[in-house]
């Protein structure tokens, strides 16, 4: 039996046990996804010890160690370093390599609700881990990019890299997130991408994006999953737009990872079923 972890702190609220344990259970495999909680202070003794055991398959890594980790690898995959974190660990007969399948969840559900992304324009708002992986990816395929960030200067920070990166096709262009600046940036829009976590559970009545900026034109991809429909959706569909919540992301950036540890294809929508269940049924 291997394990696999996700490891974080604290890690008590995550969705990845439900569907990777549902996954390895319906192909037999003999793994199992556990949650480890591992303060900053003990990251190097954790990484350095027990992450390299036999018995461990590899890891998610989320807050607050995504970057932390980077220095306790062996190897870090090309992507994962261009956007600057790690959200996958594999452990191959004790050496360690780090990926990221964030941004590549994220594409591959947006491409099955949009369409092709090639020459698309966005709207990010949020400048963090999670936007950072996002518009690694999609900037090899857009337009337009247009990042808006509540820290102003993390928003010039990520336009700049993204835009030094080789295979950037996109315009990518910062600015703060003011209501005027998103009203601007929304006229020319397909797609609205909400990266903060505004509308995440206990916050369900935040939204970073107030629902009469939103036209019925556009497709507004909240990432945040829980809820399944978050205030931002709830008014986007109000305002005639399609919608897209962050449970296939969740789903796809949790089955890339499980094809590395197992070099198996996971069954995709028994994991989004499992998901969708505990968060209450509604399918996002
Ligand atoms: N569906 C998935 O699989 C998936 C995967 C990863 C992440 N996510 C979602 O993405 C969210 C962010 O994750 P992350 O790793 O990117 O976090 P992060 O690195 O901490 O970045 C958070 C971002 O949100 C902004 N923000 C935070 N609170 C805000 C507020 N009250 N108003 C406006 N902006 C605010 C921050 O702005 P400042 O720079 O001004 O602080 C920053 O840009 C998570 O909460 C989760 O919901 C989903």
């Amino acid at each position: 039996m291997r394990v696999c972890y996700l490891l974080g702190y604290p890690v008590g609220h995550s969705m990845s046990a439900v569907m990777h344990n549902a996954a390895f259970e319906e192909l037999g495999l003999e793994y199992r996804y556990n949650l480890r909680g591992v303060s900053p202070a003990k990251l190097g003794t954790f990484m350095t010890g027990e992450m390299r055991d036999q018995a461990v398959g590899g890891a998610n890594v989320t807050i607050p160690h995504k970057v932390a980790v980077m220095e306790y690898l062996d190897e870090v995959d090309r992507e994962a370093l261009a956007i600057g974190a790690v959200n996958t660990i594999v452990n191959q007969d004790g050496s360690l390599k780090g990926y990221n399948t964030d941004g590549r969840g994220a594409i591959r559900a947006l491409e099955d609700a949009y369409g092709e992304l090639e020459d698309v324009k966005a709207v990010i708002v949020g400048a963090g881990g999670a936007a950072r992986a996002i518009g690694y990816h999609l900037s090899t395929k857009a337009r337009r990019i247009t990042i808006l960030n509540r820290t102003q200067s993390r928003a010039e920070e990520l336009a700049a890299h993204l835009s030094s990166m080789p295979d950037c096709n996109a315009s990518v262009e910062p600015a703060s997130l003011r209501r005027s600046l998103l009203e601007e940036a929304l006229k020319k829009a397909d797609i609205l991408i909400n990266t903060t976590p505004v509308g995440m559970i206990p916050d369900v009545e935040g939204t970073p994006v107030d629902g009469s900026l939103i036209r019925p034109e556009i497709l507004v991809f909240d990432t945040v999953y829980n809820p399944l429909r978050t205030r931002l959706l709830r008014e986007a569909e109000e305002a005639g737009a399609r919608t897209l919540s962050g449970l296939r992301m969740l789903v796809y950036q949790g089955a890339a990872a499980f094809k590395l540890w197992t070099g198996v294809e996971p069954p995709v929508e028994l994991m989004y079923d499992a998901v969708t269940e505990v968060l209450g049924g509604e399918q996002g």
